[in-house]
């Protein structure tokens, strides 16, 4: 007899999949297990920076005016919110880098998270927000969004820090921890490379590329 299957979660409308060639490219480099640290480091590095296109696309922007050598010209430079980058410890360093080169005005602020290995639950150790991140645009960011719990733990943070404007990016989500996300933080939409099939009983994502943390750091 068949094992039952899963039920379908539908992707949350608020989720965006970043499927550029390049980045899916990158991103099968990086599943593999015999990808060493380093490479898997740069790979993410590299990512990240096409990840922070797409993730600040919709900036809203206005025109100055500018001299060039030849004339007087209307030209548009970003205008709005500044961007604050809220790294989830210890994964989301990986792609604090890459959007670091890309965004390289941004605050940055920090979640320290880990989870219960029983329970799956997010446990904080630690949290340093810039003061005035209530002004800002805050970019949450860690590679994995599986059970959810970290992500809607690490945005609830900010929201309590009075952000109102919230995105989250991810490498590789779980529907599981998509479903999660969504309904703690519908108005919070996520950018992440894949969606990949489901969530294993100790909370990883299956296919996935293993413990983040482990793989950029070396640390097994
Ligand atoms: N965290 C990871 O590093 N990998 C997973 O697959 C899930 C959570």
């Amino acid at each position: 007899m068949n094992a039952p299957s899963a039920p379908t979660l539908t992707t949350p409308p608020s989720t965006v999949v970043v499927d550029h060639p390049m980045i899916q490219h990158k991103l099968t480099l990086m599943r593999r297990t015999r990808t060493p640290a380093n490479e898997f480091r740069l790979l993410l590095r590299e990512i990240s920076m096409l990840m922070a296109y797409e993730v600040t696309r919709d900036m809203p922007m206005e025109m100055i005016e500018i001299e060039t050598p030849l004339a007087t010209m209307q030209a548009p430079v970003v205008a709005g919110k500044k961007l604050c980058l809220v790294s989830v410890l210890r994964a989301g360093g990986g792609i604090l880098e890459g959007m670091l080169e890309i965004l390289p005005a941004a605050r940055v602020g920090h979640v320290g998270l880990y989870r219960d290995p029983v329970s799956l639950a997010a446990v904080e150790y630690y949290l340093k927000l810039p003061r005035d991140i209530s002004e800002r645009t805050a970019i949450v960011l860690d590679p994995m969004l599986a059970t959810g719990n970290s992500a809607a733990a690490a945005v609830a943070e900010v929201k309590a820090a009075g952000c109102q404007s919230i995105k989250f990016v991810s490498l590789i989500a779980a529907p599981e921890g998509l479903a999660t996300f969504h309904e703690a933080h519908p108005d919070v939409p996520v950018y992440t490379a894949a969606i990949d099939s489901h969530l294993n009983d100790h909370g990883y994502i299956v296919p996935g590329i293993g413990d983040a943390g482990d793989r950029i750091f070396g640390t097994k």
